[in-house]
């Protein structure tokens, strides 16, 4: 069952904070001129119009990174991530098009650097492989991601980012995100990892931090926006990304930006933040 389909959800308040984190952790990759790995588990198609069926039928990202398009006022780092999307808007004022983490990672992939981006939907991979069929040092493959941590770390790099961001529709994706990571991990001790996840209902988002607390990995860090308190009805309140191996920066930085990104995304005032460590070095 694959009915899931990321351009329903382009560029809402959850894509703002995954790929602004996304960013952060490849610029600090960047820091050193040995080339790195970028894995993309669950690609989507990585481009998306906003101006179609799909994304007009929910329209999320105008309370995503519509809030944030023509502010004067952001944080540098709010700044870069627009300045992305900018460009594949040809750096005009109207926002039409928006990046997937495929395409975010590929402005910020140097010539040392290389990506494997998998997807699974019979629809959405053609759309991937053909947007990124020019791109020398990116492989697209129709496949399951979660295999690829096994069946490609370590990287011969030593170096390298794997991004984790099924849909969630099987509610046995939140354990299999675990057995992924523990699988990548024995691995590739020393990548970095990062997991988006969504808060629909809490207890299904702790099965993920406490499985990821049993397997006895150190340095994990989440990282929430919420747009609204936990509830028990449906519909996704928050979001988050659960970085092992964050760049030393990145805890910082988030604490610096999250306030004026819950200010500005739910200007509503019922959002909140948070970044902790699930468990420390
Ligand atoms: C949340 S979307 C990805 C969005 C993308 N990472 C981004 O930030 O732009 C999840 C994607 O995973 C795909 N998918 C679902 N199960 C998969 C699997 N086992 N392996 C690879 N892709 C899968 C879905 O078709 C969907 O396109």
């Amino acid at each position: 069952m694959l009915s899931y389909r990321h351009s329903f959800h382009a560029g809402n308040h959850a894509d703002v904070l995954k790929h602004i984190v996304l960013m952060l952790i490849l610029e600090n990759l960047k820091q050193k001129d040995k080339g790195f790995y970028y894995l993309d588990t669950h690609a989507g198609t990585g481009h998306y119009r906003l101006f179609s069926a799909e994304s007009e039928k929910t329209a999320e990202f105008v309370e995503g990174i519509g809030r944030l398009w023509d502010r004067t006022d952001l944080p540098d780092e709010v700044q870069r991530y627009i300045e992305l999307i900018k460009k594949l808007n040809y750096g005009g004022k109207e926002l039409r098009y928006y990046a997937g983490s495929p395409l975010i990672a590929a402005q910020l992939l140097r010539p040392q650097d290389r990506a494997l981006l998998t997807e699974l939907h019979p629809a959405d991979y053609p759309l991937l492989r053909n947007n990124f069929k020019e791109y020398h040092n990116v492989v697209t493959k129709r496949d399951n991601g979660f295999q690829q941590l096994k069946a490609t770390l370590p990287p011969k790099e030593r170096r390298g980012l794997v991004l984790i961001d099924p849909p969630y529709e099987l509610k046995e994706d939140y354990d299999l995100v675990v057995e992924a990571v523990q699988e990548g991990y024995s691995r590739f001790a020393t990548g970095i990892y990062a997991i988006w996840y969504p808060v629909v209902l809490r207890q299904q988002t702790k099965r993920i931090s406490k499985g990821l607390e049993a397997t006895g990995i150190r340095k994990i860090l989440q990282i929430e926006l919420a747009v609204r308190p936990d509830s028990d009805q449906r519909g996704m309140t928050a979001s988050g990304m659960i970085v092992i191996n964050p760049p030393w920066q990145l805890e910082n930085q988030m604490k610096t930006i999250l306030p004026y990104l819950t200010r500005t995304l739910v200007p509503e005032g019922t959002g909140s933040w948070k970044v902790s460590w699930i468990t420390p070095e």
